[in-house]
């Protein structure tokens, strides 16, 4: 990536930002708020898919997205979505076919990042995207989108 294309997503993720900071200011509803959440970063990003699964017992379930269709339950610790639930921590895959045990919801997939959403200091999901091209994702995605996992879960009222 070029510094121009550095500075250029670092640009879109910050009115993105206060984007996603006043759409989700007026409603502490987590599930409205993920939905227009996955909406925002998805129209400014143009990534293939974004969305969020939720936390359910010991699996992940398929929360609101936007891309196509998509696998509707992750056991903890399985593919990058469980990995993330089990280690709590931001995943970077530069090639999916590298991720052991990686589940593909579209062989269109070729990299992705998945990143914890926390309310009160608790796990309640992941925030997951996907890219058709390899080596998408790098340290500014994963600054900016825990960023807005943060805002995110800071506006719950869980
Ligand atoms: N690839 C993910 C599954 C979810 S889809 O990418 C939307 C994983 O390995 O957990």
């Amino acid at each position: 990536m070029t510094e121009q294309e550095y500075n250029e997503r670092r640009e879109k993720y910050a009115l993105l930002c206060r984007q996603i900071s006043s759409l989700c200011e007026e409603e502490k509803d987590l599930i409205a708020n993920m939905a227009n959440t996955a909406a925002a970063i998805h129209a400014t990003m143009g990534f293939f898919w974004t969305g969020f699964y939720i936390v359910r017992g010991n699996e992940l379930v398929l929360g609101p997205f936007q891309g196509p269709s998509a696998c509707t339950r992750i056991p903890y610790g399985k593919g990058v979505c469980g990995t993330c639930m089990k280690e709590e921590k931001t995943i970077i895959v530069p090639d999916v076919e590298e991720f052991p045990g990686h589940i593909a919801c579209s062989s269109l997939s070729k990299s992705e990042i998945v990143v914890p959403l926390y309310c009160k200091s608790q796990l309640i999901g992941v925030l997951d995207i996907d890219s058709t091209e390899k080596d998408t994702f790098n340290e500014v995605d994963a600054y900016w989108l825990e960023h807005i996992c943060m805002i995110l879960g800071d506006s719950s009222d869980l």
